[in-house]
């Protein structure tokens, strides 16, 4: 069974990028955390940033058949993208849309995500543990399906 790892824009600077909102932790360190995690439970990861909305879309598309569910941070296309909104709601893999800070206690516009309708769920505010939350939630929903 794999999962895919997929981040979005200027996710590739974490750990340099606004810390105090972000928190410390690289983009490789999240990446090793949660393919530790899997690789307990036999599961494997693969992983994909883009600062580009396309190759993204792109992603997703090719997931279908291959995936057992998208761990999907996208950043700021969240408030903004209703071609990934259309990709996710095209494909057969559920997503878990992950956020790093609490988009409910900042800027108005990160409150609403156009993705989270189409997604399975929705992980906001735990830093970089809620890609591991993340990673739990499917491992979790495939031992209830098979068991
Ligand atoms: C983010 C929240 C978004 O609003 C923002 O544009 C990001 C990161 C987060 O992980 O908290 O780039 O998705």
């Amino acid at each position: 069974n794999q999962l895919l790892l997929l981040n979005g824009p200027n996710l590739n600077l974490l750990g340099k990028r606004e810390p105090h909102i972000y928190g410390n932790s690289g983009l490789d360190e999240i990446e090793n955390e949660v393919r530790m995690l899997l690789q307990k439970h036999g599961w494997e990861l693969s992983s994909f940033q883009s600062n580009h909305e396309g190759e993204l879309i792109e992603a997703i598309q090719k997931s279908d058949g291959k995936y057992k569910g998208i761990i999907f941070n996208p950043a700021a296309y969240t408030h903004t993208s209703v071609a990934l909104r259309d990709a996710i709601s095209a494909v057969d893999v559920p997503v878990i849309e992950v956020h790093l800070s609490n988009v409910h206690n900042r800027e108005p516009f990160r409150r609403e995500s156009l993705l989270a309708p189409v997604c399975w769920g929705q992980i906001s505010g735990l830093g970089a543990i809620g890609y591991s939350v993340a990673a739990h939630a499917f491992l979790e929903m495939h031992k209830r399906k098979d068991g």
